[in-house]
């Protein structure tokens, strides 16, 4: 593997090795890579998770990380992703963790640049290691992902991580459902009852409302949607006892989720922003590997 963009470029042993690095990691392993590296993060949209986990990753394998401001770069004056990636190759970064609001970017890049490219976000596109972190608190919790119910509920039109974890989840096995809206199902089969799918689920992965990728011709009420779409008090009491609640964050208290639950027994949110750290050390060392 010599870039990291979508959740296609794995195969299924590419993800349990990935995951098992993760672990590793997590137990103490120290990185094996032969040479030192400096790396930038190149974020054109906000973020807290990805932005912060890649630099925490990536000082954890002893890297350099160089600063990059997207408001404060040339962009501002018209310089096109590609002419920027080229500069930063040109002064020796190695690899690059870029969100951008474009679905696929990072076709102008992979095969035509030489830093790495890992995808930290591409519009409704990919959010691969969103993904792999979601599958390594699945593989955490139940040890398997083969026949767990996964319910993904919400935003799925506008949303990379539904679109990232479809895919890789009904790989490994997991029986995946979503539940939104009609208007939000885009190309997914969906339901469009919550409360049909709560007492089957292994896991209930919530999804963020996105309302900057909203066109605005639909009236939204917070509250509507929380009584029809929400993860409430009372449908988290109608889960099964071992199952799990997910949100990949940021997330509007009280809109998607019961703001009670964001932190309750059952909840792994703040476990999946642990686990992130792991796995983009996993992602960002198998790559580098594969190009040392
Ligand atoms: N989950 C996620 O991608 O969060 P950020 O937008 O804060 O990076």
């Amino acid at each position: 593997m010599k870039n990291l963009v979508s959740m296609k470029d794995l195969s299924v042993e590419q993800i349990r090795a990935i995951l098992e690095q993760a672990q590793a990691f997590r137990e103490g392993a120290k990185s094996t890579l032969k040479n030192h590296y400096t790396m930038a993060n190149l974020f054109f949209e906000p973020s807290t998770r990805t932005k912060m986990s890649f630099e925490m990753a990536e000082r954890k394998l002893d890297m350099d990380v160089l600063p990059f401001e997207a408001g404060f770069s040339s962009t501002l004056k018209g310089e096109t992703l590609y002419d920027t990636v080229k500069v930063l190759e040109a002064i020796g970064i190695d690899a690059l963790v870029i969100r951008h609001e474009e679905n696929n970017y990072f076709e102008s890049l992979v095969g035509k640049v030489k830093p790495a490219i890992i995808n930290g976000g591409d519009g409704t596109g990919n959010h691969p290691t969103q993904s792999l972190l979601d599958i390594y608190t699945i593989w955490q919790e139940f040890g398997t992902l083969k026949d767990k119910v996964v319910s993904i509920v919400g935003d799925i039109s506008h949303s990379r991580v539904a679109r990232s974890n479809a895919d890789a989840l009904t790989r490994l096995g997991a029986k995946v459902r979503f539940v939104c809206p009609p208007e939000w199902q885009g190309e997914f089969e969906a339901v469009n009852d919550f409360d049909e799918v709560i007492a089957s689920s292994d896991v209930i992965m919530m999804l963020r409302v996105q309302h900057e990728r909203h066109d605005g011709a639909t009236s939204f009420s917070k509250e509507g949607y929380h009584e029809a779409f929400g993860l409430t008090i009372e449908r988290e009491k109608r889960m099964k006892e071992s199952s799990i609640i997910m949100h990949p964050a940021p997330f509007n208290r009280d809109v998607e989720i019961a703001s009670e639950l964001i932190e309750c027994d059952r909840s792994r949110i703040f476990k999946q922003m642990e686990n992130g750290v792991f796995i983009r050390m996993a992602v960002i060392e198998m790559i580098l590997k594969g190009r040392e």
